[in-house]
């Protein structure tokens, strides 16, 4: 009987603390992984074939690609073309995380399939490697990323990141549980990061002291999470959204999420990643997450614990 090497990677989702929008204009940015990502499974092949449950199928045979799997055509092409191999590969990609919410979908799967893809060739890539690899496909799906999502999803953990730095890891000595919860409505980060920036035209002086201040205050979570400050932290957390939501990131639905995790007990809740839809993040006090999670399901909201930290991408193999 013959054994076939199937290859895996899984890569996170994340969620952004503070910084989002900041971080695309040079503002530092606190993130982690959260426990929900891709899973993709690889192996060698004549051909490129991409099979996903949510994106829909691809064969280089049939050529035509569906928009949505443009993206990571393209980035398994880039692999391919990094490693100089001349071979196809099929790729199916399984997620258990929303499209297009502000969880780091693309990302995940981006860097779970470079991944996956230069594994099958015998072939691993340093993080560095994944993350410009993976950009290929960032940039098709969202225009003009920080890169702070496939940071997260190759890195793992909390970090603090700035365009054209390595990002910083943060190490944190005892759990802390942050609460997502979804509006359940999609957002497009393009749309959301080109309206943020028209703010920069419009108020070009308090655009460059909130982006100052969002450095400052990206520091001070990343040290309040640290030292499980969750006051302080909590504090900046809504500070953040209402800068947010003053330059028309927030909606309503989200605002509503807000209120009713603060009225749960949370100490701070902010949008979390582009807005305009997706999901929303509150820090409940210490020991309470699974009382407040519960109390918010009751009323009918998609929430759910985030147990920090959690690791990066991750590859190995099964014989079958
Ligand atoms: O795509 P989202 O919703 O996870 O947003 C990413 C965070 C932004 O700061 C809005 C954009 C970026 O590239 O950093």
């Amino acid at each position: 009987m013959k054994l076939i090497l199937k290859i895996f990677a899984k890569a996170p989702g994340k969620i952004i603390i503070t910084g989002e929008h900041f971080v695309v204009h040079g503002s530092l940015a606190l993130a982690t992984a959260i426990d929900k990502g891709a899973l993709v499974q690889a192996e060698a092949f004549e051909d490129i074939e991409i099979l996903s449950k949510a994106l829909g199928s691809y064969s280089s045979k049939k050529r035509q690609v569906p928009l949505s799997l443009k993206p990571t055509l393209e980035a398994i092409k880039a692999t391919l073309e990094f490693i100089g191999e001349k071979k196809g590969v099929r790729v199916m990609i399984d997620s258990d995380l929303p499209v297009s919410s502000g969880l780091g979908s693309s990302s995940a799967v981006a860097v779970a399939t470079v991944a996956a893809v230069a594994s099958t060739l015998d072939h691993e890539l340093s993080p560095e490697e994944m993350v410009n690899l993976a950009m290929v496909s960032e940039r098709i799906t969202h225009g003009r990323p920080s890169g702070i999502d496939v940071n997260v999803a190759v890195y793992g953990g909390v970090i603090l990141f700035k365009i054209g730095e390595k990002p910083r890891q943060i190490k944190l000595d005892k759990d802390v549980e942050f609460i997502v919860c979804h509006s359940g409505i999609e957002h497009r980060t393009s749309k959301m990061v080109s309206k943020f920036s028209e703010m920069k035209k419009l108020y070009p002086n308090l655009f460059t002291s909130l982006v100052a201040s969002s450095n400052y205050f990206t520091e001070k979570a990343a040290f309040a999470l640290m030292n499980r400050d969750l006051t302080t932290l909590g504090a900046i957390m809504n500070f953040f959204h209402s800068v947010l939501s003053n330059f028309g990131m927030s909606t309503r639905e989200l605002d509503q999420l807000i209120e009713k995790a603060l009225e749960a007990g949370c100490i701070g809740a902010k949008l979390t990643g582009a807005g305009g839809g997706g999901c929303i993040i509150a820090l409940p006090k210490s020991g309470e997450a699974r009382v407040v999670a519960e109390s918010l399901k009751r009323k009918g909201i998609d929430a759910s614990i985030v147990k920090l930290p959690l690791e990066g991408v991750k590859v190995w193999q099964e014989k079958s």
